[in-house]
């Protein structure tokens, strides 16, 4: 695999391709999403809860961002590196979102940033892209606004907040992003919004008629289970291998079986002679 652009994800979209996108948050991980050829890998700041532990996104930090993508970026290649710009670090002023996003470039090694948000958010993301940052954008359910909508609920159901979707994907590909994130919208809403806007939209509980799909990683891997939203498909049990191989490891070490000698350095015996006479 070539190292995956902006245009060629454009490209993608119009030949009708689909783009695989997960999110990763460590260096193993990164480097296998890179063997098996993932386009887009995202260090999402759905980290604070899968990685964390925290209740939702918010308390998730530029440090935390920076710290998480410096790893992936450490074992990333040909995807397209993109990472989450957390809670307020760009819809306090423009001046804070460029300098952020400026950040995750520099110092973190991506070569963009995704911010949630529609209209609202548009003169904020111009900004960043007119200093040549590129920048994906999120809408529907965006877990930063958890507050405002209520909890982590399916949005669009209504005609008026379809419309008001519509309008944002507008804003947003009007405001420059090279692509969209539809999150829990009904598939016929993320359809239509697909098929109005030049730029890929990514949907993850939007249905099939998106230009590509993104995951949580940790969802696809069974590896969360505090709560597991209708739209995951877990395509491993990871949770259950770790919990057997820990569970073996424990039992093996009580029993005395683990280290053994195969596991074990050894010494020649006239060296260890030596050290043994000495004490005596
Ligand atoms: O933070 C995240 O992982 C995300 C994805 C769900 C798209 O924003």
């Amino acid at each position: 695999m070539e190292k995956m652009t902006i245009t060629k994800l454009r490209e993608m979209k119009e030949k009708g391709k689909k783009i695989v996108m997960l999110t990763c948050y460590d260096y193993p991980t990164a480097l296998i999403m890179n063997e098996v050829g993932i386009d887009i890998l995202l260090v999402g700041d759905s980290l604070g809860m899968v990685v964390l532990g925290y209740e939702d996104t918010l308390p998730v930090t530029m440090e935390d961002m920076i710290r998480y993508t410096q790893a992936v970026a450490r074992g990333n290649k040909n995807p397209l590196l993109v990472a989450d710009m957390p809670f307020l670090s760009y819809e306090v002023s423009k001046n804070e979102a460029i300098k952020n996003a400026g950040r995750l470039i520099k110092e973190a090694g991506v070569q963009a940033v995704k911010t949630e948000g529609g209209k609202e958010m548009a003169e904020i993301i111009k900004a960043i892209v007119d200093v040549k940052i590129p920048v994906m954008g999120h809408i529907g359910l965006t877990p930063q606004s958890v507050h405002k909508l209520g909890g982590f609920k399916v949005q669009g159901k209504t005609a008026p907040q379809v419309k008001k979707l519509i309008e944002d994907a507008q804003a947003l590909e009007e405001a420059g992003v090279f692509s969209i994130v539809l999150e829990c919208v009904p598939a016929e809403v993320a359809r239509m919004i697909t098929e109005r806007v030049k730029v890929p939209t990514i949907g993850i509980g939007a249905g099939p008629y998106c230009d590509g799909q993104v995951l949580v990683t940790h969802d696809l891997l069974g590896l969360f289970d505090r709560f597991v939203p209708k739209f995951v498909k877990q395509y491993a049990d990871l949770r259950k291998i770790l919990r057997e191989a820990f569970t073996k490891f424990k039992e093996e070490v009580e029993r005395g079986e683990f280290p053994s000698r195969e596991h074990s350095f050894k010494i020649k015996e006239e060296e260890l002679a030596k050290v043994k006479d000495e004490k005596r």
